[in-house]
C-alpha cells in the first residue's frame, strides 16, 4: 500500500471530522516522524502539544510496557498500587491537595465545570440551577455538548443545539469585561486558557492573568485555568499561569500529562473544592487506571529530569527571534511563548497557510494551519538547538519558495 491507498481507506471508513495533511505516518522518535515511504519529518504539531516529551520517549514507553504486563485497569471500584503514587506526584509538583483523574481533555474540562458549580451551590450558597461560569470568546475547551455551548466558533457549535445554559461569554484579554461580568448574580467561576491555543496562539497582555485572578479572588469566584495545551512546560514555565505567579483554584491538565502515549487528563484543586463531590457523583471507567498512572508519573518525571520548561523557553526565544528577523510578505506576525508559537500569514498570489503547510511537508516539516491564516508551531520540548536551527532553515526556505 502507498500513501494514497492509506488515505483513501481512512477517508472511506472514517468519519470526515478532520482535514489531515496528506501524509501517512508510521513511526516516531523524539522530534521526528517517518511516513510509510520512509521520508523523515520534523513534527512541529506534536499531537497538538501532547508529545512534549517527544515521540515514544523511552522512559515513558518503558513505564507503559512494565505496567501493561502487571495490571491495566481496576476502574476505581478498587484501589491500585499506582494511582496514589501518581496523584501524590502531581499534587506535589503543581501545588494542590487533590487530583481527580480523567482521560481526555474535554472530560477534564467537564469535570472542572461540575466542580465549580457544585462548589458554588455548597460553599457559596448559590440557589440551585442558577450557577454561572464566565468564559472567553474564541475559547477552545473541547467538543462535548456543554463545551461547544460555551464556544463562539460557529464551526464548533452550529447545528449541535440545544445548548447547555449557564455561561457568560466575555472578550478575551479584557479585564473590564470580567469586572462587569462578575457583577451578575450566581457567578461561580471564570474559565480561561492562559494563552488561547486553537484560536491561533493568542497571548494576552502581560498582567491580564494576574488582574483576572485578583478580581476573581475579591469576588469569591473560582479562577479555572485550562492548561491542557499551555501546561507542563510548553510555554517555558511548568504552567503558563506561573509567568504571572497565579495559582488557579482549579487547574485542568491533559495532553502532555501522558507524553502523548495515551489519553490522561486531570483536574487539580484543594480540598475545599474537590471534596464537594462525593462517591458516586462523578467518575470514569478508565480515569486513573494503573496504566495511565504509571505513564503519568513517568511523563512528569521526564519533564523535570530533562528540564523541558527551561528548554522550551530557550528554544522558543530562538524560534521567534529568528523568524521575526526574517522578512517575508506572507508573514504578518510571529507570536507565542516558549514553544507554543504561531505565524500569522497573509495569502499571496493565490497561496494560503494551507499551501505553506503542504510545502513545509515537502521540505520535511509538519505543521498545521489553525483558523485559516495562522500556522501553529509546537515542536516537542526536547528539541535541541541544532535541530531547531535545521527546522528554522526549512521554514525560511519554504517561505522563500512561496515568493
Ligand atoms: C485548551 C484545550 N482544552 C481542551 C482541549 C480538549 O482536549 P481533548 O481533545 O483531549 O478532549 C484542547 C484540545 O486541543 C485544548 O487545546
Amino acid at each position: 500500500m502507498n500513501t494514497m491507498d492509506y488515505m483513501l481507506r481512512e477517508e472511506k471508513y472514517g468519519a470526515h471530522n478532520y482535514h489531515p495533511l496528506p501524509v501517512v505516518l508510521k513511526r516516531g522518535v523524539g522530534v521526528f516522524v517517518w511516513d510509510v515511504e520512509e521520508k523523515r519529518y520534523f513534527d512541529f504539531l506534536s499531537g497538538y502539544s501532547a508529545l512534549s516529551q517527544g515521540h515514544c520517549h523511552p522512559k515513558i514507553v518503558a513505564a507503559l510496557k512494565t505496567q501493561a504486563e502487571q495490571l491495566t485497569l481496576v476502574s476505581r471500584a478498587f484501589y491500585s498500587d499506582r494511582l496514589g503514587e501518581y496523584m501524590k506526584k502531581a499534587c506535589e509538583l503543581f501545588g494542590y491537595e487533590k487530583l481527580l483523574p480523567m482521560n481526555s481533555g474535554a472530560e477534564a474540562v467537564e469535570t472542572a465545570l461540575k466542580l465549580a458549580r457544585r462548589w458554588g451551590y455548597i460553599k457559596k450558597g448559590i440557589p440551585e440551577n442558577e450557577a454561572k461560569i464566565i468564559v472567553c470568546t474564541n475559547n477552545f475547551h473541547g467538543r462535548t455538548i456543554t463545551i461547544v455551548s460555551m464556544s463562539t466558533d460557529p464551526d464548533a457549535y452550529r447545528g449541535f443545539g440545544p445548548y447547555t445554559p449557564g455561561f457568560i461569554k466575555i472578550p478575551y484579554n479584557n479585564v473590564d469585561a470580567l469586572r462587569q461580568a462578575l457583577q451578575e448574580p450566581g457567578v461561580v467561576g471564570f474559565l480561561l486558557e492562559p494563552i488561547q491555543g486553537e484560536a491561533g496562539v493568542v497571548v494576552p497582555d502581560e498582567g491580564y492573568l494576574r488582574s483576572c485572578f485578583q478580581l476573581c479572588t475579591e469576588q469569591n469566584v473560582l479562577f479555572i485555568a485550562d492548561e491542557i495545551q499551555t501546561g507542563i512546560g510548553r510555554t517555558g514555565k511548568l504552567l503558563a499561569c506561573d509567568h504571572e505567579e497565579v495559582h488557579p483554584d482549579l487547574l485542568i491538565l491533559g495532553k502532555a500529562l501522558s507524553g502523548g502515549i495515551s489519553p490522561v487528563s486531570a483536574v487539580l484543586a484543594n480540598d475545599e473544592i474537590m471534596l464537594t463531590i462525593q462517591p458516586g457523583e462523578h467518575g470514569s471507567t478508565f480515569g486513573g487506571n494503573p496504566l495511565a498512572a504509571a505513564i503519568g508519573i513517568a511523563a512528569l518525571e521526564v519533564v523535570e529530569e530533562e528540564r523541558l520548561a527551561e528548554n522550551a523557553a530557550l528554544m522558543g526565544d530562538l524560534f521567534r527571534t529568528t523568524l521575526r528577523h526574517f522578512q517575508h510578505p506572507m508573514i504578518t506576525q510571529v507570536r507565542g511563548k516558549g514553544l507554543l508559537n504561531a505565524i500569522v500569514t497573509t495569502p499571496r498570489n493565490g497561496k494560503s497557510a494551507w499551501d505553506i503547510c503542504l510545502a513545509l511537508k515537502e521540505n520535511g516539516l509538519l505543521a498545521k494551519p489553525t483558523h485559516k491564516d495562522i500556522i501553529r508551531f509546537t515542536p516537542p520540548l526536547i528539541i535541541s538547538e541544532k535541530q531547531m536551527y535545521e527546522a528554522l532553515e526549512i521554514i525560511q526556505q519554504t517561505f522563500t519558495q512561496m515568493k
